[in-house]
Parts: C-alpha cells; structure tokens; sequence
C-alpha cells in the first residue's frame, strides 16, 4: 500500500479523496486544505490545515488538487519530500512558474494529473488509429465547453484551465504539436484585474502534417466534451463524458461495388458516396480518475505508464501560454 496524502479539497481534491480511500493500493493518511473543516464519515485521515503540518518522512506519495495559482507554492513546501508527486493539471498557472518548479523538485518524481488519457474512450481511440481504421489523419476538432468555475472574472484563461487537456491529448495521440493561431473572447475586466479568457479558439498543427482545432469555452451553458477525428478513410466520433466512439468510414459495402473512375457518373457517386459504414466499438466504462490512479501506481512500481510527465505537461502549457499571447483578443463589453 502507498501511503497518500491528498492536498487540497475543493472540486477536484473531493473526487481525487473518492478514489484514494477506495483504491486497494493506497492508504489516505492525511488531507490537507485551509479552509475545509469537516471530512466525510468514511474518511478516516486526519484533516490539516497547513502542509508544514504533513509527516513528509511517512507518506509515499502526494496529490495536489489546490488551486493552479498555488502549485508552485505547495510544491515549495514539499521540496524536502523524497516520494512522489501527482500534481493536477495544468502542472502551474504559467511557464516561468513551471521553469521555477523544476528547481524546487526532481521531477522525475511527478506525474501530471491529464486525466483524459486516462478515459477509457480515449484508449479506444488509439486503438482504433493504431488498427488504421481511419486512413491517415487529417484533422481532430476537440470542443470542451461548459463546467465554468464559480468565478470566471478571477479564473485567469479558459486556455490554461480546459485547453491544456486537449492540447495534450493531440500530443500523445498524434504527434508533437506546434500553435498556427489562436483567436479567443474575454470579459472585460472588474477593476484591478486582468481581463478573463471565456472562450477561444486553438489551430495546431502536428510533425505527422494533421491540424487540430480546440474550441473551448467557460460561458456555454451545455457541458460538452468530445473529439472529431477526419481521416482519408473515415470520421470518428468521441464522447468523452458518455464514453462513446463511433467511427463512420466512407462505405467499405458501397466502395467494393463502385465502378471504376472513367466509369462513374455523377448520380452514381452521390449514391454511392452517401453509403456509410457505422462502427460503433464496445466501451468498457471506467472513471478516468481511477484509471488515472491505476497508471499512477505503474508508475510507482517502475512500469510504463500513460501519465504524463512533466515535459509533456509543460508541453501543453507552453503552447497555451502562446496561444494566449499570439492570438487575437476580443474583450466583450461590460453587460
Ligand atoms: N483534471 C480535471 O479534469 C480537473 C477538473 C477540475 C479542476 N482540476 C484542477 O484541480 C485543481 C483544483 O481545482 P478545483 O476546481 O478543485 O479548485 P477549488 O477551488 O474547488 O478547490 C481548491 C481547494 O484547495 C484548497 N487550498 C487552497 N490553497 C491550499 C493550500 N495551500 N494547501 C491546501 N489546500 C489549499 C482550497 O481551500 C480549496 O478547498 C486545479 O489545478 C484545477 O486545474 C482538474
């Protein structure tokens, strides 16, 4: 069993509490948050309200779910642990803090809480681009929109909140990705803040030549989080909350009866062209989270694991912070 403990209990750090005093192969051994007084029966961790307060030399492993804008703070509180790190995404609120992070831990003791590559649907889906079901890929549109947090005014940017799990995703499913563009909204600022990105939109391209759009948004009423995969040989469709995968292709029946080019008329192709074989793959649903634990625990042991790294987390930051600098800002007025 690693000894765990778990820092930060809001949102997240409750589900990450969840699945830590669930999980066989941990043992929650202290909860760290400022403000909570209170945890649930079941837990039976004692809750501190200062990490100075943790027993570093007792404990295996740490989860960070405290805000972004605190993870350089709580990793320098932790620079004399000699366990190891899961820190939520994105690893810090900017590159510079991120860079200041490497001096403070080693870290090839952290992992980066991108859960999504955890979602059983996701694992589907590199399976089915691994089996060539698509052809080559040309482009994926991610759109990850609705679940704004409680105060967007003072949230910082929709980009480094929710676009980070996408850009890693193209990263680890398509191939190292550098920014082509970025256009994005915010509200115009209260006084004495910066303006707040709601919502904007991301163009990547990868080494292999696919392109990627990310359209993410805070103010979308509806949640929404899916994927649209166009290769030469098919569309795939990802739900990444329903765990869903479906892949049309472009009529493999329809394709072996098709005359050949100099034959063709064009009533002939609208009809054929209008075929489509649908694919929908069986999903095993599982919550990320957990899965997220399980890689974690293979990292642990030593064996290869999906969780991302810090490279590969400041990856994704990088390119965010990017996109928030090059792209094109539209501050909405005051309502
Ligand atoms: N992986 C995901 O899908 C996902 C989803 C939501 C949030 N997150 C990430 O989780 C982190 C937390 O987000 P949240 O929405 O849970 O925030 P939150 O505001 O709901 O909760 C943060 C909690 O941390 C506590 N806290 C603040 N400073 C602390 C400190 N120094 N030590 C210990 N506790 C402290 C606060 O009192 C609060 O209870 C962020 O990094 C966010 O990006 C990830």
């Amino acid at each position: 069993m690693y000894r765990a403990a778990l820092i930060g209990l809001g949102h997240m750090g409750r589900h990450h509490m969840r699945v830590l005093n669930e999980h066989p192969e941990y043992e929650l051994c202290a909860v760290v948050d400022p403000q909570t007084q209170q945890l649930p029966p079941a837990v039976t961790a004692p809750l501190l309200a200062d990490i100075r307060q943790l027993d570093l030399e007792a404990l295996d492993v740490i989860v960070i779910a405290a805000p972004t804008a605190s993870h350089l703070d709580v990793m320098r509180a932790l620079s004399r642990f000699k366990g190891h790190v899961l820190i939520e995404k994105p690893v810090c609120e900017t590159v510079a803090e991120g860079v200041a992070l490497r001096e403070l831990f080693d870290t090839d003791r952290l992992r980066v809480g991108h859960v999504e590559r955890f979602n059983p649907v996701v694992v589907k889906l590199k399976e089915v681009l691994r089996a060539g079901h698509l052809g080559h890929v040309v482009h994926v549109a991610f759109t990850r929109v609705g679940g704004f947090p409680r105060s967007i005014q003072n949230s910082g940017s929709v980009i480094v909140d929710l676009a980070v799990h996408d850009i890693d995703l193209f990263n680890w499913a398509f191939g190292k990705p550098t920014l082509v563009g970025s256009a994005a909204h915010a509200h115009k600022p209260e006084k004495g803040h910066a303006p707040a990105v709601h919502t904007a939109d991301i163009l990547l391209k990868s080494g292999a030549g696919a392109t990627a759009s990310v359209h993410c948004s805070w103010i979308t009423p509806t949640k929404m989080r899916g994927i649209r995969i166009t290769g030469t040989n098919g569309t795939c469709f990802v739900d990444l909350i329903a765990q869903t995968c479906t892949v049309h292709t472009g009529g493999i029946t329809a394709a072996s009866q098709l005359p050949t080019v100099d034959e063709i008329t064009f009533g002939q192709f609208v009809a054929y062209s209008s075929v489509h074989d649908t694919i929908e793959f069986g999903i095993v649903r599982t919550e990320p989270l957990v899965a997220q634990l399980n890689g974690f625990a293979q990292f642990l042991r030593g064996e290869p694991s999906p969780c991302a790294t810090y490279d590969e987390a400041m990856l994704a930051l990088r390119l965010a912070e990017e996109a928030m600098k090059k792209g094109d800002s539209l501050v909405d007025a005051a309502e």
